[in-house]
């Protein structure tokens, strides 16, 4: 039987490794996957089993990573659910979601009738990956794909969304509901197509305040985390680790990703031994640091983490001009642990 060492941290086994996957380790600082993006759209590459498979596995054949991560997106479900969107590069709506009317003609996803590539992915990589690799499966949080489909594109103040919280809150509402519901549906058939564990990413959980985290991100993350965490290990990342700490771990979640507002040894005074972190070195560091720079954190990181259950990654995704040596220089340094 091999041991994957993802799933041994995740159920608070011993270990004497730390397993190490980075958020976005497919992606733009791979010339590969850059070579391939010329020849397929981003949507083409998500939408393709064999294209998006490929993509998963293109890290993981560089730098042997512990998780193999699904190539999609956060938003790639709501296609299933009726919304008209592409990535330019970031998700565009043709018609951005502002009404009950439009929150009404959202259907509710049936994963293997609307989204059956996902499920194809996985079951792909599940039979490409070593056995002591994990599979991780993923899913945007109801908030942060909600201000997506509100905003209707990236944007930098979130004006649509903060007005639908103050004039129209049971809109929204409505819209978290119905995304929660089909996310719970598509991380569970995640988990019958392969996936070891799944994370949650609710990136803008950030720029809401505390009241604002407790109505509109809260109740949610703690309806998808309570509907799976007896089948699967979640990771929950909330960005906005320091201020929201308290709140999220109210969500008791069993695995926690942290940002780089917070030190791990601030997140592990909080948590305790029996939630395990995930987390954290500054992606900045690892794309701009000399290489004394990353070993400094990287070992600060180890020290800090010593004895708990941890999973390396970063504070958020890869950044797109970060060099390959780098990152094979971080895997080999948390592999060695020092
Ligand atoms: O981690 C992985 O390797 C798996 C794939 C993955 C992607 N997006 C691929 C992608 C995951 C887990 C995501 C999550 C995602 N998508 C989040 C949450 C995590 C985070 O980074 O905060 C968010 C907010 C999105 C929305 C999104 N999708 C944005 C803002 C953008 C464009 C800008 C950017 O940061 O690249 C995308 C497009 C996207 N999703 C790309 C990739 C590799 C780039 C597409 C390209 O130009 O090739």
């Amino acid at each position: 039987m091999h041991i994957k060492p993802l799933l041994q941290v995740a159920s608070l086994k011993k270990h004497d490794i730390t397993p190490i996957w980075l958020m976005r380790q497919a992606g733009r600082y791979l010339k590969e996957y850059r070579s391939l993006r010329e020849k397929y759209s981003f949507l083409e590459s998500c939408q393709n089993p064999e294209l998006a498979a490929e993509i998963s596995l293109q890290p993981y054949k560089r730098f042997s990573f512990d998780g193999v991560i699904l190539f999609s997106d956060i938003m790639t479900p709501t296609i299933g659910m009726g919304v008209d969107l592409d990535f330019a590069p970031g998700p565009v709506l043709k018609k951005p979601i502002r009404t009950q009317k439009d929150v009404d003609f959202l259907t509710a996803l049936s994963p293997e009738e609307h989204v059956p590539y996902v499920l194809k992915t996985l079951q792909i990589l599940k039979k490409e990956i070593r056995p002591e690799t994990s599979l991780i499966g993923f899913c945007g949080a109801p908030f942060t794909v909600a201000s997506y489909l509100v905003e209707g594109k990236h944007s930098n103040d979130f004006s649509r969304v903060r007005k639908m919280m103050k004039e129209t809150p049971a809109v929204l509402k409505a819209l978290l509901e119905k995304l929660t519901d089909s996310f719970i549906l598509y991380l569970k058939a995640q988990v019958l197509a392969g996936a070891d564990l799944i994370q949650i990413f609710d990136t803008w959980a950030e720029i809401l305040s505390e009241s604002e985290y407790l109505e509109f991100a809260f109740p949610y993350e703690k309806k998808m985390v309570d509907a799976l965490k007896s089948e699967i290990p979640v990771i929950l990342f909330a960005k906005g680790s320091k201020k929201h700490i308290y709140n999220i771990q109210k969500v008791e979640a069993p695995i926690v990703s942290i940002d780089t507002s917070l030190t791990l040894k601030e997140a592990k005074d909080v948590f305790g031994s029996q939630t395990v972190l995930q987390g954290n070195l500054d992606p900045e560091i690892l794309q701009n640091g000399s290489k004394e720079r990353i070993r400094e954190a990287v070992r600060k990181i180890l020290a800090e983490m010593k004895g708990h259950p941890h999973i390396f990654n970063l504070g958020h995704g890869v950044l797109k001009a970060t060099p390959t040596d780098h990152v094979s220089y971080l895997v080999d340094m948390v592999r060695d642990g020092i």
